[in-house]
């Protein structure tokens, strides 16, 4: 059985799709992918020997070689657009994310994009809002102690300057338990920088500035959302 966050992704894929899971490592997504019936075929690339090889042998336990292909690649580099009609980046850290979508050699118009970063995901929110992309839904995936935030993304070329909520919360619904115990999580992270930086004797300004942002952001939502529920 997968993991809560690798069953969230997983939720975003279109039925019937053509998938490439890009860094799958032992390619339980796409197995499941499969096996749930979710997608047609899917591609299961990594930059890595090693876990393409750990792929590889998942596959063949399943019986699946004819329906998973897998692809040494760095990032999008070595696949083929052709028909795709979902990419998983899921498992990294938001600033390699980032360069795999920079550095896709094919345009990502019409593609559904499913990331799911472990690290700095208001680096990757801010990088997608100034780059043409749309964050359509996000959820908050709560795994053991760890809160991800998980985004079914597409590129429309539309450019926005994101606030500070968009950096951090993305498009988190603050009537969901677990994004508003994220939010918490970025608002505690934010005043800990604030706080270093004072400490330093350092200009706290940004990160004080970004911190009370989200806590009044948080307060409304959480206003509101007593008052639907209660
Ligand atoms: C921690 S595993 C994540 C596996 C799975 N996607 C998940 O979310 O559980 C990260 C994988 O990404 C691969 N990876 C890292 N950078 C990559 C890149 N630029 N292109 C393709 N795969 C990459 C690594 O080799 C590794 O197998």
């Amino acid at each position: 059985m997968l993991n809560a966050r690798l069953l969230t992704c997983a939720g975003f894929v279109c039925r019937g799709g053509h998938v490439c899971d890009v860094g799958t490592d032992h390619a339980l997504l796409p197995v499941y992918l499969l096996e749930q019936g979710i997608a047609a075929d899917v591609i299961a690339a990594d930059i890595g020997e090693g876990p393409l090889q750990a792929a590889q042998r998942t596959i063949t336990q399943h019986g699946l070689d004819g329906k998973i292909r897998t692809i040494l690649s760095d990032g999008l580099q070595k696949i083929l657009p052709e028909g795709l009609t979902d990419i998983i980046i899921a498992g990294m850290g938001g600033e390699t994310i980032i360069h795999i979508l920079k550095d896709c050699p094919f345009s990502l118009k019409g593609i559904s994009l499913i990331l799911q970063p472990m690290t700095k995901a208001h680096l990757l929110h801010e990088w997608l809002y100034g780059n043409g992309f749309v964050i359509q839904e996000e959820v908050c995936v709560r795994d053991d102690r760890h809160l991800y935030a998980v985004m079914h993304v597409r590129y429309t070329g539309d450019i926005a300057v994101p606030d500070a909520v968009m950096c951090y919360l993305g498009r988190m619904d603050m009537a969901q338990p677990d994004c508003r115990a994220y939010a918490e999580r970025q608002y505690v992270q934010l005043c800990r920088k604030r706080d270093g930086l004072l400490a330093s004797g350092q200009d706290p300004a940004p990160f004080a500035q970004d911190a009370e942002t989200i806590r009044n952001y948080m307060e409304d939502h959480n206003e509101l959302h007593r008052t639907k529920y209660l």
